[in-house]
């Protein structure tokens, strides 16, 4: 359980990135974060993984109080996260296998299950002839799937996930969601920004909506379609946001009910295969 109470974040040099925010995400939950950009979405993330303190309020991850965590503590509690930053955030002298193991090292794998591993979560992003690059070599879509593979590489309670399909295009956005929620129906939660509406419509859950630092809507399906027209109207009023071009991802939906499909679709047939312990002994 996360539980925001309170919160407020101003930066030094006093700009207001998230105002009073009061909401709890129960483990096991999927929640979609939207917002137009400097909304306070990735200062919301970047708190509850404790990369930033609140000014005011408390945060509790499970049953660590964020406000009140010592330094050495931090490494540890960061165990329990599988995290995408917006950023990527690669190491750029190590190959993609070894940014992906890396993760895995920090917390004292074995090498021999990593061994195992890194390939499993290279194949399930469709990065397995990537394994010796680096990330300089890679495309942009590339380099967002490896920083994936790295957040799935340690089967984390919970994955935070700043726009993990902003680079990719619509299949693979699709498909990173879908493999997702395969996660977050395995139990692991699941907390994601995004800024493809269309994508929060497809898929059926909670949507948190924030604007200008404070949550100006936050529910699961029925008022999806009411979220969707206040990103509309969000979009009209802020310049800075551009409502993406609508995709169809029904054809997508179609792919993932349909058994035929799945066996004669590549990248489909190995998210259906996903499985948390997937790549271990
Ligand atoms: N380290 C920082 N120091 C000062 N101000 C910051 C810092 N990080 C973010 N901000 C400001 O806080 C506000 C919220 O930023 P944040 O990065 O959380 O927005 P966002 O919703 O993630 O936007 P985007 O969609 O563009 O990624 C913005 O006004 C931003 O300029
Ligand atoms: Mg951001």
């Amino acid at each position: 359980m996360i539980q925001f109470t309170n919160v407020s974040k101003k930066y030094d040099n006093g700009t207001h990135a998230l105002k009073d925010i009061n909401l709890t995400i129960d483990k096991g939950e999927f929640v979609f974060v939207v917002g137009s950009s400097g909304a306070g979405k990735s200062t919301f993330l970047k708190l509850m993984m404790r990369e930033e303190v609140p000014s005011t309020g408390s945060i509790i991850v499970d049953d660590t109080d964020l406000t009140k965590i010592k330094k050495r503590e931090i490494p540890k509690f960061r165990r329990r996260l599988g995290i995408v930053f917006q950023d990527f955030r690669l190491i750029p002298n190590m190959t993609v296998f070894d940014n992906v193991a890396f993760a895995m090292r920090v917390i004292g794998t074995k090498e021999k299950k990593i061994r195992r591993r890194v390939p499993y979560v290279l194949s399930l992003m469709g990065l397995n002839e990537k394994a010796r690059n680096y990330p300089q070599e890679l495309s942009g879509g590339e380099q967002q799937r490896v920083a994936l593979a790295r957040a799935l590489a340690n089967n984390a309670e919970i994955i935070i996930a700043d726009e993990p399909t902003g680079n990719v295009d619509p299949q693979m956005s699709y498909e990173i969601v879908d493999l997702l929620m395969r996660l977050n129906e395995a139990g692991t939660t699941v907390i994601m920004v995004t800024h493809e509406h269309s994508l929060v419509r497809c898929f059926d859950k909670r949507v948190i909506i924030l604007d200008k630092g404070t949550v100006v809507s936050d529910g699961g399906a029925l008022i999806r379609e009411a979220a969707t027209s206040h990103i509309n109207a969000v979009s009209e009023i802020s310049s800075e946001y551009v409502v993406p071009p609508e995709e169809d991802y029904s054809a997508y939906a179609q792919d993932r009910q349909s058994p035929d499909m799945q066996e004669n679709s590549e990248p489909v047939e190995v998210m259906e295969d996903f499985n948390v312990t997937g790549g271990e002994d």
